[in-house]
């Protein structure tokens, strides 16, 4: 039985290139329950795009003095690129720039206001006296109403998470000046919030494979009181709102930007030369996964679940598998403060899986996880390398030299090469759950628990010792090796897409081994293998050092001393 899996991944702002935050956050995992789900063969449809509105990039383009659009073309032509060379295999990756993203949204909105769910009043608008403007949300900082927290923008409380307005900040700022605001009434639509609470509540309840932390979180938010928020805005950039006289007013950016999840499906399902094609992702029996960082669950734990409901007949989210967040060398990831690991630098540098490889054995799923530049030499060198590359290299190159470089033809294979081939299947069904599951981190353990046990079994069978007294033991051995590496390469290619590929194709494959399907693909004896390449490469400690001393200039700080 198939299941169609739809997996929406959070809209990056495109005023900045990506960084290790949002790979570990969102994009890695996601990439890794895609791929998954499309060896074991379910439709799969993974869709995400730049987030072109909003404050964050009329910031950025005021401080680049450029244009907010070409701002955001110029991180979203990165974007593409980085997950061209990271593998991040979306189906669509889009933008809400587009013009199919406007008419879903207003075919969203309109629907919504219909049914009265979306309603007209006024608001007060910060308005900066000094800067004579008016000021929207992240223009605006100051305390918290709910936890004191003096990280508090006007769209959203850094510290305690919760969705706020302008208004609702005690000792509010204008951040350009730091002069307080004035509030100005302004007429605006507002998202009746407040009629979801109990279904929302009874739906969040019932939640039964949700991450607690992801559970709690939202219940305690419904907790505390739903109020209907505004979703229109006075500013120019964004998408407009399909009602006259608001002709100088843009959709607020949260309320669009999870529409695109909606209309990206619609642009892919077109692209495919099937306008209705994204149904059967979003109705029946298929589910919505949501990969998301942590400071986006009430998004889509409750506004778009809520939008959901009102509009009718669309499947609400089936999990939000939201991580924790990555820290850097120990210390809080920042942007502003130039504390981070770029992912376009990463990847002038170094090859895609070990990096995947290091943040998925370390993902932060259940609390905050770091990253640290001697960590990912050590694991590369030790586990990538030194375990599973050495596993494979060593029995490639023996069959190589000794076999004219085909797969051991053998008899029966003694108990202790029977166990360990059980043992391969086993993990391979208990990977299957796990990534059922999205346990990414536990999958990766599970799996290079086997290549451990492989390396220990060709020690103790040494077919480079009995190959002369013994060749049938030999081959056996060999052949039981070949067995491991079939699973492992299936095992590891959500993960290691690059170098799954490279083992499948040693191993005698044809074709693309995302096209081989969750099974274990026994050897064929006899078959030539071609010429073995090492899977991986080893780094030298130095570059931990190197690195280093690369974040310590950008950043202005002192670095870490390394661990
Ligand atoms: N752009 C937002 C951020 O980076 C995330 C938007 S997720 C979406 O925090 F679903 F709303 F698009
Ligand atoms: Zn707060």
């Amino acid at each position: 039985m198939t299941q169609h899996i739809f997996i929406g991944v959070a809209w990056p702002y495109a005023n900045g290139p990506l960084h290790l935050g949002h790979i570990a956050g969102a994009y890695l995992p996601a990439d890794v329950f895609a791929r998954y789900n499309r060896l074991r063969g379910n439709p799969v449809l993974m869709v995400s795009g730049s987030d072109q509105h909003g404050t964050p990039i009329t910031l950025a383009a005021n401080q680049e003095n450029t244009t907010p659009q070409e701002v955001a073309s110029r991180y979203h032509r990165g974007f593409l690129e980085s997950w061209d060379k990271l593998g991040i295999s979306f189906d669509l990756f889009t933008s809400t720039g587009t013009e199919n993203h406007a008419e879903v949204t207003h075919d969203v909105f309109l629907t919504l206001l219909n049914k009265e769910y979306i309603y007209r009043s006024t608001m007060p608008q910060a308005y900066c006296p000094k800067c004579a403007r008016f000021l929207p949300d992240r223009y605006v900082q100051g305390t918290c109403s709910y936890c004191k927290s003096v990280r508090a923008r006007g769209d959203q409380c850094e510290a305690c998470g919760k969705p706020l307005n302008a208004a609702e900040l005690l000792q509010a700022k204008c951040a350009i000046c730091g002069t307080p605001p004035t509030f100005r009434e302004s007429e605006h639509f507002f998202l009746r919030l407040s009629a979801f609470g109990s279904p929302l509540l009874e739906w969040i309840k019932k939640q039964t494979r949700w991450r607690p932390n992801v559970q709690n979180f939202s219940l305690r938010f419904i907790e505390g009181g739903l109020k209907d928020r505004a979703i229109t805005r006075d500013i120019e950039w964004g998408v407009r709102v399909p009602q006259p006289g608001f002709e100088s007013k843009r959709i607020y950016v949260w309320f669009e930007a999870v529409i695109g999840y909606l209309s990206a499906s619609k642009e892919w399902a077109r692209s495919q030369g099937d306008p209705e094609a994204w149904r059967p992702f979003w109705t029946g029996q298929s589910r919505a996964f949501y990969f998301i960082g942590k400071d986006n669950i009430p998004f889509h734990t409750i506004i778009w679940p809520a939008m959901l409901m009102g509009y009718g007949s669309l499947n609400l989210p089936y999990d939000v598998p939201s991580n924790e967040f990555l820290t850097i060398e120990g210390d809080k990831l920042s942007t502003s403060r130039k504390w981070a690991v770029w992912v376009p630098d990463y990847l002038a540098r170094y090859d895609p899986d070990p990096l995947r490889y290091y943040l998925s054995a370390n993902m932060p799923e259940t609390g905050d996880a770091d990253f640290s530049w001697p960590e990912f030499v050590r694991r590369n060198n030790g586990e990538l390398v030194g375990t599973y590359g050495n596993l494979s290299h060593r029995v490639l190159t023996f069959i190589q030299k000794n076999y004219e470089g085909r797969v051991p033809r053998t008899g029966a294979i003694d108990d202790r090469g029977q166990k360990l081939v059980a043992e391969t299947k086993a993990t391979m069904d208990t990977v299957d759950h796990l990534l059922s599951q999205c346990h990414f981190r536990e999958s990766v353990r599970v799996i290079m628990g086997l290549a451990q046990e492989a390396n220990r079994y060709l020690d103790e069978k040494a077919p480079w010792k009995s190959f002369r007294t013994d060749p049938q033991a030999a081959g056996e051995a060999l052949y039981v090796v070949l067995v491991v590496l079939a699973g492992l390469k299936t095992m590891m290619y959500p993960f290691l897409p690059f170098s799954s590929q490279k083992l499948h194709v040693q191993l005698g494959c044809q074709g693309d081994i995302a096209r081989a399907g969750w099974e274990l693909q026994m050897p064929e004896p006899g078959i030539k293998l071609p010429t073995p390449v090492p899977l991986f490469v080893k780094l030298d400690d130095k570059i931990a050092d190197e690195e280093l001393n690369r974040m310590r200039e950008a950043s202005g700080a002192e670095a870490p001393v390394a661990r």
